[in-house]
């Protein structure tokens, strides 16, 4: 079978011993759109069937002396199979014909004498029978190729597909162990400038890492989504950097001992720490907040003097827990329910309400952590909050200064009684100092 381009043109082979009527044969598919080619008998048409790549139809006369007609049709049957046979016989031979069709194969048969148009539209039918069979099995031939290219194909791309997403997760686990790292370094970073701050100053010492506990409690409580809880954590942790640069007298002094200079450059600090933390890309959230870490709800802060809904969320959080921390400082503690009262007050003027009505949750939950850890968290109480097995933190007196109890003594119900008895008679300005859960 030739490709395409080199396809052969068909070949008809007409088998007859008497060579007249190969030559009106010969004449009668002179014009014909095939090859006609012509044996004197049988063994001869074989010869020629096996040297042509080509012959589509044979058609063979019956007797004829050595092989008959119907046994070079069967030889022909066995070699090639997809040639087409026609015999041409005597009228009547009913046994002959049985025989072409059956033994031989044969697709038609045409009597002898035959009459010209019927032999002619046999022998073009057969061809072009011939032809459609060969281009449909040249075409199968084809699609079953590109099926084979396009199984490879297929193969070779998941190959590639399985060895891209080998390399990509490679790449990936890379990318993720790399900002691990980066991560990593950047919390080392964030820990070592809050640090560096409070080395400082006692006075704010774990400063920052009270104000972000808080804060993030704070954001937490408010159902702030992880990564605002995360910026305004770091940023808690960050938000007095600025003070770096100022001289370690004036941050001993509250700034009501501040003179106007010493106010305006203590100020400065939100500015400088925004500068210093703006140029890390991946902090430029974070340092919005330090910016507005002391502004007002009322906007009478600084620097900006924004107020309400314009001060960023997480700096209004942060400006609280600030105030939080600063008021329960260890060196002025004071109850619990005295910081709330105090932010009561300042609510719509220095904080924003939706941001202080979560602070008596969170504050009470910060407490009992820091007791728990076995920490120092000293609390303010009045007698009545007074709870036996709690131990005084400071020497109690009344308020003509009349000592009442000493500091480390453990209280029980008769002395909490006494306290309240002498409270009504001589009340203290102060509270009564008492180790959380102690
Ligand atoms: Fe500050
Ligand atoms: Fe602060």
């Amino acid at each position: 079978m030739g490709s395409e381009g080199t396809r052969q043109r068909t070949e008809v082979l007409f088998v007859d011993d008497e060579e007249n009527i190969l030559k009106a044969l010969s004449r009668l598919f002179m014009d014909e759109d095939f090859t006609v080619r012509t044996a004197a008998s049988g063994q001869a048409g074989l010869e020629i069937l096996e040297a042509s790549g080509s012959i589509g139809v044979v058609v063979s006369d019956h007797r004829m002396p050595g092989m008959s007609g119907v046994e070079f049709l069967t030889r022909v049957k066995e070699r090639k199979p997809e040639t087409l046979r026609i015999l041409l016989t005597g009228y009547g031979d009913i046994a002959t014909i049985k025989d072409a069709l059956n033994k031989a194969g044969a697709c038609r048969y045409i009597t002898k004498p035959w009459v010209d148009d019927e032999l002619v539209q046999a022998v073009r039918e057969a061809v072009v029978r011939f032809e459609l069979t060969r281009e449909n099995a040249r075409m199968a031939e084809v699609i079953r190729a590109q099926n084979e290219q396009l199984k490879e194909w297929n193969s070779q791309l998941e190959i590639m597909v399985q060895e891209q997403t080998i390399e990509l997760t490679r790449q990936n686990e890379k990318l993720k162990a790399l900002l691990q790292r980066e991560r990593a370094t950047i919390r080392g970073v964030i820990g070592a400038l809050s640090g560096l701050i409070e080395l400082r100053n006692k006075r704010v010492r774990n400063h920052s890492r009270n104000v972000a506990e808080l804060a993030c409690g704070i954001a937490r409580a408010m159902k702030l989504p992880q990564a605002d809880v995360e910026t305004i954590m770091v940023a808690s942790l960050l938000h007095d950097i600025g003070l770096i640069g100022v001289p370690d007298v004036m941050l001993l002094k509250a700034e009501s001992e501040m003179n106007a200079d010493e106010i305006a450059e203590f100020r400065l600090h939100p500015i400088r720490g925004q500068a210093a933390v703006d140029q890390i890309e991946d902090l430029r959230p974070v340092s919005a907040l330090i910016r507005h870490h002391h502004e007002r709800y009322d906007g009478k802060g600084y620097p900006d003097g924004v107020k309400g809904e314009e001060i960023p969320l997480g700096a209004r959080i942060m400006a609280v827990a600030d105030h939080i921390d600063s008021t329960m400082n260890p060196a002025k503690p004071r109850a619990l329910e005295m910081v709330l009262a105090d932010l009561r007050d300042r609510v719509n003027t220095e904080f924003d309400p939706k941001v202080v009505v979560h602070v008596p949750q969170v504050v009470r939950a910060y407490l009992e952590r820091v007791a728990a850890k076995g920490g120092t968290a000293e609390v303010e109480l009045l007698p009545h909050e007074l709870k036996p097995g709690m131990v005084v933190s400071r020497n109690v007196t009344s308020g003509t200064g009349v000592l009442l109890l000493s500091q480390g003594t453990r209280l029980t119900e008769k002395n909490i009684e006494t306290l309240c008895r002498m409270h009504r008679i001589d009340p203290s300005r102060e509270g009564v100092f008492v180790w959380m859960n102690r």
